[in-house]
């Protein structure tokens, strides 16, 4: 995967080289006619569409290899049209930031009724076409019909057992949910519903929080699980909750707790 990676990026160096070049030869020759602009222009818009290729490519053969990471759109009736709203803005950042990863996950949006508001919006949003074009899996089918039940870890902040290492043969699920009222415990009941384990992100063990709600949004949870299944460590996959929700991390214990939960 990785020579392919390399392949596909020898494939651009040579014409961002060349581009580069022309940019340097094209500036005394544009103090006469303007011409730099017109070049930069051109280079950026050809590294813009090779980066994209790169891009899909990648999240192509997220598709095929990539670790699953399931998004549980079953929340619709819990949440009020503007939080319905919400939780698409999250889902696309979460879209994108997944694409923009080195190794994204492949990402499956279950429960998704072709009827729901979740699907209207995502389609507003998105636009069909694009909607069409995305490198995710769809489904109208709940997650334990997909996945062996075994393999499912909900994510839920109300869990009392607390996730301490990633385990690449899990399939973990988030709830696609914002909901400004904070009705707690409602992935938890979920989830126990469907009898599924489930797993807390270890937020007091690494981090100064006395106040306020443990939800974190669903771009904040991409960012760690990104982070945490790259790395393995909490330390740095927690550096992406926001620093106006604690007061720094538990300094003397980071060391000890990274290499307990390695
Ligand atoms: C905004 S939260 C929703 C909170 C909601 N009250 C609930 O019942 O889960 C969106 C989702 O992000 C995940 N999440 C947020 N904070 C989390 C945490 N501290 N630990 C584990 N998962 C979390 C959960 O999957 C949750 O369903």
């Amino acid at each position: 995967m990785f020579c392919c990676l390399l392949r596909s990026m020898r494939w651009a160096e040579p014409s961002w080289r060349s581009s580069q070049r022309e940019l340097e030869s094209g500036e005394e020759e544009g103090e006469r006619e303007g011409g730099p602009r017109l070049k930069n222009t051109l280079f950026l818009q050809f590294w813009d569409r090779s980066l994209d290729k790169l891009l899909a490519w990648k999240s192509a053969q997220s598709m095929v290899f990539g670790q699953p990471l399931v998004f549980d759109m079953s929340y619709e009736s819990h949440m009020s049209r503007r939080e319905i709203e919400n939780t698409v803005s999250q889902l696309m950042d979460v879209e994108g930031l997944n694409r923009r990863a080195t190794e994204p996950y492949h990402l499956h949006f279950c429960n998704l009724q072709p009827d729901g508001l979740y699907k209207k919006e995502l389609l507003q949003r998105y636009g069909a076409e694009t909607w069409e074009r995305l490198l995710i899996s769809t489904s109208e089918r709940q997650h334990v019909d997909l996945f062996p039940r075994e393999q499912l870890v909900y994510l839920t902040a109300d869990s009392p057992n607390v996730l301490r290492t990633f385990d690449h043969s899990k399939v973990y699920i988030i709830g696609a949910l914002v909901d400004r009222s904070i009705q707690k415990g409602l992935s938890l009941a979920n989830a126990k519903r469907l009898k599924l384990a489930t797993a807390r992100l270890p937020l007091d063990e690494f981090l100064h929080w006395e106040m306020g709600a443990k939800n974190l949004t669903l771009d904040q949870m991409i960012r760690i699980m990104l982070s945490f299944k790259d790395t393995g460590r909490w330390n740095e996959a927690l550096q992406f909750v926001p620093k106006r929700k604690h007061d720094g991390f538990h300094q003397q214990q980071i060391a000890q707790r990274n290499h307990t939960y390695l």
